[in-house]
């Protein structure tokens, strides 16, 4: 039954890794919350990715070894892997709310954006 989930667990491994690789080559730079100057709603949007990063990282590494690893780890990597699944919904939830909120408030446009994939013309 869980077929599915490691053959997209192995894709989602490629895919992390080109979004780690990607800052080293100069495009699409991690956002730092420590940098100066942020208002507090940019410092929680820049916290929430960095902390998301940090538990799919989590994921990844406890599927793998789940997988391939000693057997003897399999147990304990299953109990941290299973809890992923309270991140990944709080995430969704607060990424869906903070869409629809810059779209109603300072980013018009944001969800056509999301979906064309247009930037925004200045
Ligand atoms: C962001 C990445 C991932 C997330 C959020 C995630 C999440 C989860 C969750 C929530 C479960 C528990 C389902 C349940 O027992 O009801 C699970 C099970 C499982 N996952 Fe993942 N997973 C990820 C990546 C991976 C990867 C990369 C692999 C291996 C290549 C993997 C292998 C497994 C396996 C073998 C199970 C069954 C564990 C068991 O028997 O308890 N997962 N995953």
């Amino acid at each position: 039954m869980w077929d599915w989930h490691i053959y997209i667990g192995y894709v989602l491994v490629g895919l992390f890794s080109i979004r780690i690789i990607l800052p080293t080559l100069g495009q699409m730079k991690f956002q730092n919350p420590f940098t100066k100057n942020l208002t507090v709603k940019e410092k929680f949007q820049k916290w929430t990715y960095l902390i998301f990063y940090i538990c799919v990282l989590i994921s990844l590494v406890t599927g793998l070894i789940i997988e391939l690893g000693p057997k003897e780890l399999k147990k304990p990597m299953e109990e941290i892997h299973v809890l992923g699944i309270y991140y990944l919904v709080a995430f969704i939830g607060i990424h869906l709310g903070g869409v629809l909120m810059a779209e109603f408030t300072n980013q018009k446009g944001i969800i056509s954006r999301i979906i064309s994939g247009k930037k925004i013309e200045k």
